[in-house]
């Protein structure tokens, strides 16, 4: 925590170390009350600093250090004293320590006492259920010892930790083990670990607990043998295998796609319970989110096994995009991860329906990406300036930052783009690099320029891409005409921005729905009957020929650039789309984009104060999709999902919560009562096969219970008796989690007040001793849209389960409330942003990072009518005025009021 205002960091100060360090060797002695860390560094002048000092005297040398009790320093085996640096002194202040090297190479020795066990931030060393564990990401070895805390400073490890034998049996640090054996105080034992790759701070970790672990192997494409070991507590040793399975999934993945081995002799993943995000790649020891890795058909849902599945997989990818190659500075941060977002998300395409998967990310992404690149927090996927790092680890860094990475792939075709990474890793194996690195090992195997490509790394925002067309009978010619604008986001006016490279990929249907050969003028007669144009202009027109009929363009398939594109589609073209494109995604997308249209008409219908009327056609192109036997059941799935409620009001001008969440429902009912019989016949043929097949944690099982889930939430609607009766003895009766937590929720989520509070009772009693399955019982209420949300989340926080100390119970109840039960959290009397404010004010004072994310829904103001507006301003300037700001809530607060 700091009083003075804390200071920006910009990208062009960028300059390399000083210093740098080949030799980490940490020595830490852990106790209840404290741990003292000794570090020895062997260090030296970079002589690229020394070339450019044209032989000045060296330098100080400054560490990074917080909250930290140095107990001495010893500089070439000299004793140092606080004082003049050029009298054998050292120098301290809140965040450094620096001393006065006098030769070219030398050694540096520091012990410092720390403490974990008051450490709520959990950055640092912290405890975590009685465990002792790091998270160094981005800035956090600065609080475990005195150092060069930057990624481009890459050293070897070797590390020695020392505990009581009994309480901490099991000793982890990164790399191999090397020794281990009792400490002379019999009590106590030690491990040492060397990682013999060199890397920077931040992929360092140390885990100390009472853990048990499941164990595998994995041969390597070379045929060198790993070992896999995944650590959790006691109890949940039986909720691994599905992260191990994960584990070698991912590894075999990465050596067919990518041509990436494994390179030490084990791979560990150590589940904690306390922990400000998903997951982390520390070198050969990755630390989970325990949500992260824990999964079994009983008590997580196949959304959970989904999850795990990628996380692990991201994490694994690590590995190589971000451990061997790793960023040069924090801006850089979309290098790693970008690059591994896109990866992961290749793997799940793969390891399950590749339409689905995309069709999740994209509607992620719309939803939230496009909403932080409209707010005040907008900025480039490699930003400029930041006052606090982890408020940078965003939609836009990553997902944004994948998107990117996508559209090379896009550009330069899978073969292409092989080429592309392998140069990548050939040339940077071992160094730090930065956003150009990568994509110039992209031109440079391709023989292309992406000089006005890499604007997606510097220009925030989401463009807007306006298309019209015009067809010429007599000349058989058909224009598409592409006008491209982005708007203005902090310190980059909307008319300055330059015109990006947008990679279109479309195709033409004639009116029986067939694909048109697509040739442009001046081109041979075409074959292909997709393709991707590339966009470079602001106003750009192509022509294609031989076009014998009005065709209906297909256009942005697969979702191929990260742009909010309109075409004046009618409503008669987007049920054509959604029956006869060849893009699953596209068929989906028609689907959304009818599905807006007609939500739009209801929104202006109840602003008007008029009785609401709905397009009947929605019913009957979703009445189409229902009955279709021949769908792959999870397309049915979503495409039967209405855009939600974010995502409208991500699109409005200014949003109308209540009318949204009017038209919304209204329109959710209409499907209820008209589609009952479809909805009810699926439903009951997938609850029998439910029924009837053990769980299966795969794609075709997934799609089954999708669809009868969803089937389920409208079937409620319509209050009928055997449905309330079929969402019971499912909930009672299921073999599994994804069954039994949608009838809860449908039961949550309904008037029968009675059967609700029994199945919340007797949930809560079944799994009070699983903190994950309570995580879901919390936002499942949290979650309910019904009147009074606001009163129950406050109840909810008096549960014996719930503590604000915990990020999943943060997460589970109070950003679920405010991320998702809109009506309620947008309340007019604006109880829903006091709420906030208060547990931001609450959190600030002990885990900065968890309170400056829950912020993210007040920082929207913007998007809301005055009165709102006003009340989510004096909240923010409510929290800005409450007292000492850590950097986090401060930087994200000014920020959202300037
Ligand atoms: N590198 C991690 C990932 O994306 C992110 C991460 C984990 C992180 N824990 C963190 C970032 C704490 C900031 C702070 O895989
Ligand atoms: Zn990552």
């Amino acid at each position: 925590m700091r009083t003075d205002q804390p200071k920006m960091i910009y990208l062009k100060d960028y300059q390399a170390p000083e210093y740098l360090i080949d030799e980490t060797h940490l020595t830490f002695e852990l106790f209840d009350d404290h741990s003292l860390v000794h570090a020895q560094l062997v260090m030296r002048r970079n002589p690229d600093r020394a070339a450019l000092a044209q032989g000045a005297a060296l330098p100080p040398l400054e560490l990074d250090g917080q909250q930290l009790e140095l107990l001495s320093v010893k500089l070439a085996d000299v004793d140092l004293s606080e004082g003049d640096l050029s009298q054998n002194g050292y120098q301290l202040t809140s965040d450094s320590l620096t001393v006065q090297p006098t030769s070219e190479t030398f050694t540096l020795d520091t012990t410092v006492k720390i403490h974990p066990e008051t450490n709520t931030a959990l950055e640092g060393l912290y405890k975590s259920s009685g465990m002792f564990c790091t998270q160094c990401e981005a800035e956090g070895f600065r609080k475990i010892t005195y150092y060069l805390d930057r990624p481009d400073v890459m050293s070897t490890f070797t590390t020695t930790v020392s505990a009581n034998k009994q309480a901490f049996p099991i000793l982890l640090s990164n790399g191999n083990l090397i020794a281990a054996g009792p400490s002379d105080d019999s009590q106590r034992h030690w491990a040492t670990w060397e990682d013999p790759f060199k890397k920077p701070a931040y992929l360092f970790a140390l885990v100390a607990g009472d853990l048990w672990c499941i164990e595998d192997t994995f041969t390597t494409m070379s045929q060198r043998k790993v070992t896999l070991r995944i650590f959790v507590e006691p109890e949940n040793v039986d909720k691994c295998q599905h992260a191990m399975d994960s584990l070698k999934k991912s590894m075999r993945w990465d050596e067919e796609v990518y041509g990436r081995e494994y390179d030490l002799d084990i791979f560990m993943i150590v589940a904690v319970n306390d922990f400000n995000m998903g997951a982390m790649e520390n070198k050969g020891l990755n630390i989970f989110n325990s949500s992260a890795v824990l999964a079994r058909a009983e008590t997580a849902t196949d959304a959970a096994h989904q999850r795990v599945e990628a996380i692990v997989a991201h994490e694994y990818f690590h590995n190589w995009t971000g451990n061997r190659v790793t960023c040069r500075d924090w801006f850089q941060l979309s290098l790693k991860e970008g690059f591994t977002v896109f990866r992961d998300s290749g793997f799940s395409a793969d390891m399950n329906s590749a339409t689905v998967k995309r069709i999740q990310d994209v509607a992620y992404l719309r939803t939230h990406q496009f909403a932080e690149d409209a707010g005040p927090m907008a900025h480039a996927v490699r930003p400029d300036s930041f006052i606090e790092i982890s408020n940078f680890y965003t939609l836009t860094v990553y997902e944004k930052g994948a998107e990117v990475v996508g559209m090379i792939h896009t550009l330069l075709g899978v073969e292409g783009f092989r080429k592309g990474s392998d140069l990548f890793f050939e040339r940077h194996d071992g160094q730090a690099v930065t956003c150009d690195d990568f994509v110039k090992a992209m031109e440079d195997a391709n023989g292309v320029d992406f000089t006005q490509f890499k604007r997606w790394y510097s220009q925030a925002g989401t463009p807007r891409l306006a298309v019209s067309e015009s067809y010429d009978a007599a000349a058989k010619t058909y224009s598409l005409t592409f006008r491209q604008s982005t708007p203005t986001t902090p310190g980059q006016p909307g008319d300055q921005k330059l015109p990006f490279v947008i990679p279109v990929a479309m195709g033409l249907l004639d009116a029986q729905g067939q694909e048109l050969p697509l040739r442009l003028q001046g081109e041979a007669p075409a074959v292909n009957t997709s393709r991707v144009l590339s966009v470079i202009e602001a106003e750009q027109t192509f022509t294609f020929i031989d076009i014998a009929e009005q065709p209906l363009p297909s256009l942005l398939r697969g979702f191929s650039a990260p742009v909010k594109l309109s075409f004046p589609y009618n409503r008669d073209q987007l049920m054509f789309l959604m029956q006869h494109d060849s893009d699953g995604f596209n068929r989906w997308d028609a689907g959304q984009q009818l599905s807006v249209q007609v939500l739009q008409d209801l929104i202006a219908q109840h602003q008007k104060g008029e009785p609401l009327v709905m397009d009947q056609r929605l019913i009957t192109a979703l009445h189409t999709v229902l009955t279709d036997e021949s769908l792959d059941q999870a397309m049915v799935a979503e495409m039967l999902s209405l855009p939600g409620e974010a995502y409208l009001i991500e699109i409005s001008e200014v949003a109308d919560v209540d009318a949204i969440h009017a038209a919304r429902e209204f329109a959710r009912q209409q499907l209820a009562d008209n589609l009952s019989d479809a909805l009810w016949q699926r439903y009951q043929a997938n609850r029998e096969l439910s029924k009837q097949t053990p769980y299966v944690a795969a794609s075709e099982h997934f799609a089954r219970r999708a669809l009868q889930n969803i089937a389920l939430s409208y079937l409620m609607q319509t209050g009928k008796p055997e449905v309330l009766a079929a969402a019971i003895d499912q909930f009672d009766t299921a073999d599994n989690m994804t069954e039994r937590l949608t009838a809860l929720a449908v039961l949550v989520n309904s008037p029968f007040e009675a059967e609700k509070a029994k199945a919340l009772e007797v949930f809560a009693e079944n799994f009070k001793d699983n903190a994950l399955v309570m995580d879901q019982w919390f936002s499942v209420q949290a979650g309910s849209t019904l009147p009074g949300g606001l009163e129950r989340v406050k109840a909810l926080m008096q549960h014996p389960a719930f503590t604000m100390k915990n990020p999943n119970k943060v997460r589970a109840l109070i950003g679920a409330f405010a991320g998702q039960n809109l009506i309620n959290f947008h309340a007019a009397d604006g109880s829903g942003y006091r709420f906030l404010a208060d547990l931001v004010i609450e959190l600030n004072g002990f885990n900065p990072q968890i309170a400056s994310r829950q912020l993210a829904p007040l920082t929207r103001w913007r998007k809301y009518d005055s009165a709102r507006q006003a009340l989510m301003k004096a909240e923010l300037e409510r929290i800005l005025a409450s007292g000492p700001l850590s950097p986090d809530v401060y930087e994200v607060v000014s920020k959202s009021l300037a």
